[in-house]
């Protein structure tokens, strides 16, 4: 868990599953599925960061709440929190799993 601070992700393999364990800056852990649906890298490889949108060009408004892995090929952001893509949450989405933390050590369950 002290590690996972230090680092907010870490790409790991459970029970031959890729997996990314990413650490919010809220403080909440959080597990997905370490491949893009897209084409296939490691979200892992990706830049963990806020969510940033606009309605219109130049404008750029930073969401606080949202964090998102984005995808080092071709950017595609998903929701850490759910793993749902920010352009088409309904139809692309990472897996997510539920993750607790007892007396320091980190748990995932597949
Ligand atoms: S491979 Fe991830 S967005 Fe294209």
């Amino acid at each position: 868990m002290d590690e996972l601070g230090k680092v907010r992700k870490k790409a790991l393999v459970i029970n031959k599953r890729p997996v990314v364990v990413v650490y919010s800056e809220q403080g909440s852990l959080h597990a997905l599925r370490d491949v893009c649906p897209h084409k296939g890298p490691c979200l892992s490889d990706g830049m963990l960061d806020k969510n940033c949108a606009g309605a219109m060009s130049g404008e750029y408004i930073f969401d606080r709440e949202t964090e998102v892995l984005r995808c080092p090929w071709h950017s595609w952001e998903f929701d850490i929190r759910t793993g749902k893509s920010l352009f088409s949450p309904d139809k692309i989405r990472v897996r997510t799993y539920p993750v607790t933390v007892e007396e320091g050590d980190v748990f995932v369950e597949l």
